[in-house]
């Protein structure tokens, strides 16, 4: 343990004076209006109509309605004095085929959105692909499919020229491990696919979609915009310090991690991921040059980070862990890691189930900067679920999101101290929101939504955090 982690959590520390307080969101988790101005289906949609597949039969149809309420949120993050706002662009609302001209109703909704962010000096970071593929593309094969990532080039391009004159931030994908493993892997997110092959090709062709994206964006866009990826690095943990569980950890960063590390900031596929998968596919779709399109200079490198990851080696036929945080689903979403079990640390836990330690975040950004020094970082979501409750006077209070926050900052701060290019933080989320197959029944928001009426009332973790946004001084919550 060094000096800095004994300090105690009371201390305040004061970030950087540039550092950017922001909060983030998703276009399917928020907008609804989800058949208004031409916008047509994508997977989610098709995936959360399809009975049995989001808990309860939720969908976003309306989610928190912020296509037509943007106005009252922007509001709500200029009281709360926050910095940033980082949020995406439906693909099939802005592209509704997934190719061919935009539709200028779905550019003005977003248009009309950053004017209201700059106009209360809030500073926009867009992201354009948070899982939401226009039904099209995946009719025609999806992201296995090469034309997907010269779909997501072109699309690339027309954000920017719509855009570029006010967007200064951008992200390309959001957590392509969840598209392709989650999505074709295990099937727990849309499309739904169980395919290994499948996933390992959309993995490709989301690196590949990165690469042409970042060409079209600077293509398009000032020379001072700043370019990001939003890659949720799983913190890698072995069990216990054996061989076998140290090759475990191996075989997980490979295929959580260095799967897009490799390609988008070294130009080539680490060869014990090649090995890990040689008896699924022989990766014959990488065709030459790919991995240095995927290999495009980056501004920053952008961090999801919720819970690390605790692996072990399982001999073949043996056990595997209970409560591995893999759903129901019989398949693996670990392509080559059939031999490794996960295991979730005891201790706190959020709503989720997953166990609470800023520590791995810590580790986490001191690992990432020096494999990629001079290569800026930023958390682009950090967030905790919680079963809020709305007490008779109509307040929320949130403790113990607050506490897990202000955990997490003190690590990034940590993390600053110790020399890491730490910019900015984005707490995931704004607004309670639709999350994924669990519908609406897990809540993230700083500010908490009644479904029934759509009314927002910021938490007191809400307050907290602006707070802490407004002066750059985190300070404990309640004191
Ligand atoms: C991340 C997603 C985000 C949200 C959080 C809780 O994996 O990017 O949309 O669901 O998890």
């Amino acid at each position: 343990m060094t000096a800095s982690e004994t300090r105690p959590l009371t201390a305040i520390r004061s970030f950087p004076p540039d550092f950017l307080w922001g909060t983030a969101t998703a276009a399917y988790q928020i907008e609804g209006a989800a058949r208004e101005h031409g916008r047509t289906p994508s997977i989610w949609d098709t995936f959360s109509h399809t009975p049995g597949k989001v808990f309860a039969g939720h969908t976003g149809d309306v989610a928190v309605d912020h296509y037509h309420r943007f106005r009252e949120d922007v509001r709500l993050m200029s009281e709360l004095g926050l910095g940033a706002y980082r949020f995406s662009v439906s693909w099939s609302r802005v592209q509704p085929t997934g190719r061919g001209p935009a539709v200028q109703q779905g550019l003005d909704f977003y248009r009309r959105l950053v004017d209201e962010l700059l106009a209360a000096g809030i500073e926009p970071a867009l992201t354009l692909y948070h899982w939401d593929l226009p039904q099209e593309l995946e009719d025609l094969g999806g992201w296995p499919e090469r034309s997907t990532a010269e779909r997501f080039g072109d699309y690339a391009a027309l954000v920017a020229d719509a855009l570029g004159d006010r967007v200064k931030r951008w992200t390309t994908l959001n957590e392509p491990w969840c598209s392709a493993f989650l999505g074709y892997g295990s099937g727990v997110h849309a499309p739904g696919r169980t395919d290994t092959v499948a996933a390992l090709r959309a993995a490709h062709h989301l690196n590949l979609g990165h690469g042409l994206g970042v060409q079209a964006l600077r293509a398009a866009l000032p020379a001072d915009s700043q370019l990001a990826v939003s890659l949720n690095l799983h913190e890698v943990r072995p069990l216990t310090p054996s061989p076998e569980d140290l090759d475990a950890a191996r075989r997980i960063d490979a295929v959580g991690n260095r799967i897009w590390l490799g390609p988008m900031l070294e130009g080539a596929y680490p060869e014990d991921l090649l090995a890990d998968t040689a008896h699924l596919t022989d990766w014959s779709f990488v065709r030459d040059g790919d991995t240095l399109t995927s290999h495009q200079p980056l501004d920053l490198l952008a961090v999801n980070y919720y819970t690390p990851t605790v692996v072990s080696h399982v001999a073949r036929g043996g056990e595997k862990p209970q409560d591995d945080g893999h759903g129901n689903s019989e398949h693996s979403p670990w392509p080559g890691a059939e031999d490794v079990g996960f295991h979730r640390a005891p201790g706190e836990r959020t709503a989720m189930g997953w166990p609470v330690d800023p520590s791995a975040l810590y580790d986490l950004l001191t690992r990432t900067a020096a494999r990629y020094p001079g290569l800026p970082l930023v958390i682009s979501e950090n967030g905790a679920a919680y079963e809020d409750e709305v007490r008779p006077d109509g307040t929320v209070h949130d403790p113990q999101r607050a506490a897990y926050v202000h955990a997490h900052l003190d690590a990034v701060h940590r993390a600053i101290a110790a020399g890491v290019d730490v910019r900015g933080y984005f707490l995931w989320s704004l607004l309670d929101n639709f999350e994924w197959s669990y519908g609406y029944a897990k809540r993230f928001g700083a500010v908490h939504v009644d479904y029934d009426t759509l009314e927002r009332t910021p938490k007191s973790s809400a307050h907290w955090y602006a707070r802490v946004a407004r002066t750059g001084e985190l300070h404990a919550p309640g004191s």
